[in-house]
C-alpha cells in the first residue's frame, strides 16, 4: 500500500496500482526529456554560420562562367580593405561587406551577367533595381539592398555630399566591382596592377569622388593587396578574417534566405519562375502528411526551395531551350544537383539539407544523376523531394510543352512507382489527397508569381 500526496489530494492506492502509477510517471518524464532533447539536437542540426552562408551563396552566384568566377568576394576583399582604411565602424564594414558579396543579385541570367562584366559604364539600372526588390524582402538585409541598388551610379550624378553614408558606401561598391572587372584574368596580376591603378586614377572626379580614389591608392600600393585579391584561397581569408560581427545565424533567417535564393533560381526563367516555390510547397504539406515532424517539414520546405541552386551553374541557352536537350547540353544538365549539393554542403552544418536536395534526380534502383544513389542512400526527405520535383514539373508549362492534366500526371507517376524508381509509398500519399496537394501548391505558386510579375519582369 502507498500515499501519494499533493496540496490538496491524498490518494491511498494498492502497491500494483502505485508501482503501475510510477512506471507511467517515468515514462512521461523520460518521453518529456527525449523531446527535448530532440529539441536541442535539430537546433544544433540547423545552427549555421553567417560567414559561411553569405559567401557560399556569393559563390554559387558567380560559379557560371570562369569569367565571373569568385568576382563577388573579390569585389568584398576590395570594400573590406578600403573600409579598414576609411576606419568604417564595425556594423558599416560588415553591411558594406554582404552588400558585396551580393551585389550582382538581381543580374539573373548568366548572359546578363556576362554583358555587365565586359561593359565599361554602358550598363542598365535593371540589375540594381532588381537586386534591391529583391534584397527587400528579407528585412535583415535592407541595409545592402540600398547600396546594392546605387553600385554603378557614378560620383557626378549624386546630388549629395560623399559624408552622406549612402553615397560613401556606394561608391566603395562601385570602386569595388570596376577594378575587379579591370582584372585581364589571364595576365599575371602584378603585370598588370600599375595600368589599373592609372585607369582608377583618371576616374577621380567624375566617376568616382576623389576622397574614395584616396583611399584606394593607399590600399594598392602594397602587393599584398593583389596578391590577396587574386589568390585562390580568397574564400577562407574572406571567411576566417572577414568583417563578420555575429557568426550564429537563426533559423528564421535561413528560411528567409532560402526563399530569396529560390527567388534568384526560380525568376532567371518565366517558364520556371515558380518552380522552386512549387516544389517547397509540395515537398512540405507531403512531409506533413505522411506523418514527419514539424522540424522536418519546415527543413524540407528549406530544402525544396534550395533544390535547383545548382542551376545556376547552367547558362539561360540550355535551361530555356525550346526543345529536346542534346547528349552535351544535357551533360551540362546534368551536374545542377552537383552543385546544389557543394553549394549547400560548403555551408556547413545542415548536410542533411544538402542531400535531400541535391537528390531530387536520383532514383531507387540507382538509374538516376548525377551520384547514381540507390535506395539505401535515398532517405525519407530525399524521396519526398524526388515526388514533389517530379509532380511540380509536369503540372508546369515548359518551353517544349504545356502544363499536364491530372490525369497525365498520375499516370506518369504510376509508372514511376510501378517501376521502383520513385517511392510507392509516398507517390500513393499524393494519390490519395491529391486535391489537397494540388492546391496547395498552386496557392504558394500563385503567391509566388505575382512578385514575379510585379516587382522583377521589368
Ligand atoms: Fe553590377
Ligand atoms: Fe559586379
Ligand atoms: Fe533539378
Ligand atoms: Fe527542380
Amino acid at each position: 500500500m502507498g500515499i501519494i500526496s499533493g496540496q490538496r489530494f491524498k490518494v491511498i492506492l494498492p502497491d500494483s496500482r502505485l508501482n503501475e502509477l510510477i512506471s507511467y510517471i517515468y515514462a512521461v518524464r523520460s518521453a518529456i526529456l527525449t523531446a527535448s532533447l530532440k529539441r536541442v539536437d535539430m537546433k544544433r542540426i540547423v545552427s549555421v554560420n553567417l560567414g559561411n552562408l553569405v559567401l557560399s551563396l556569393s559563390d554559387a552566384m558567380d560559379l557560371a562562367s570562369p569569367l565571373l568566377s569568385q568576382h563577388q568576394q573579390r569585389t568584398a576583399f576590395i570594400v573590406w580593405e578600403l573600409g579598414k582604411i576609411a576606419k568604417l565602424s564595425d556594423e558599416r564594414m560588415e553591411n558594406n561587406f554582404i552588400a558585396a558579396l551580393l551585389h550582382d543579385v538581381g543580374a539573373l541570367s548568366l548572359e546578363e551577367k556576362i554583358a555587365i562584366h565586359n561593359s565599361e559604364f554602358e550598363y542598365t539600372d535593371k540589375h540594381c533595381i532588381q537586386g534591391e526588390r529583391l534584397l527587400n524582402k528579407v528585412p535583415w538585409l535592407e541595409g545592402t539592398a540600398k547600396i546594392i541598388r546605387f553600385h554603378h551610379k557614378k560620383w557626378q550624378d549624386w546630388n549629395e555630399s560623399i559624408e552622406t553614408p549612402l553615397v560613401l558606401d556606394s561608391q566603395l561598391l562601385f570602386l569595388g566591382d570596376h577594378i575587379e572587372r579591370s582584372i585581364n584574368r589571364n595576365q599575371y596580376i602584378l603585370h598588370q596592377h600599375e595600368d589599373i591603378i592609372s585607369k582608377i586614377t583618371s576616374l577621380s572626379g567624375s566617376s568616382l569622388h576623389p576622397q574614395i580614389v584616396d583611399l584606394f591608392s593607399i590600399a594598392s600600393n602594397r602587393e599584398e593587396f593583389w596578391l590577396d585579391l587574386v589568390s585562390p584561397r580568397l574564400y577562407s581569408l574572406l571567411l576566417n578574417e572577414g568583417p563578420f560581427r555575429k557568426t550564429e545565424i537563426e533559423f528564421s533567417n535561413i528560411t528567409l534566405i532560402a526563399e530569396l535564393f529560390r527567388n534568384i533560381i526560380d525568376f532567371r526563367s518565366r517558364f520556371t519562375a515558380t518552380h522552386s516555390s512549387g516544389v517547397a510547397a509540395a515537398a512540405s504539406i507531403l512531409s506533413r502528411i505522411f506523418g514527419l515532424t514539424e522540424m522536418e517539414t519546415k527543413l524540407l520546405e528549406v530544402a525544396g526551395n534550395l533544390h535547383d541552386i545548382g542551376k545556376l551553374a547552367i547558362p539561360n541557352s540550355i535551361l530555356d531551350k525550346p526543345g529536346k536537350l542534346t547528349k552535351e547540353e544535357m551533360a551540362v544538365m546534368k551536374s545542377h544537383t552537383y552543385y546544389t549539393y557543394a553549394v549547400i554542403n560548403t555551408i556547413g552544418g545542415i548536410k542533411h539539407i544538402a542531400e535531400w536536395a541535391a537528390y531530387h534526380h536520383e532514383r531507387l534502383d540507382g538509374s538516376g544523376y548525377p551520384f547514381h544513389c540507390k535506395a539505401d542512400d535515398l532517405s525519407t526527405g530525399a524521396r519526398i523531394l524526388g515526388v514533389a520535383d517530379i509532380f511540380t514539373a509536369l503540372a508546369e508549362d515548359r518551353p517544349y510543352r504545356k502544363g499536364m492534366s491530372r490525369e497525365g500526371i498520375v499516370q506518369i507517376l504510376k509508372q514511376f512507382s510501378e517501376g521502383q524508381l520513385l517511392d510507392k509509398k509516398i507517390i500513393n500519399v499524393l494519390f490519395e489527397n491529391y486535391d489537397e496537394i494540388f492546391s496547395y501548391v498552386t496557392e504558394k505558386q500563385s503567391v509566388a508569381r505575382e512578385f514575379y510579375e510585379k516587382q522583377v519582369a521589368l
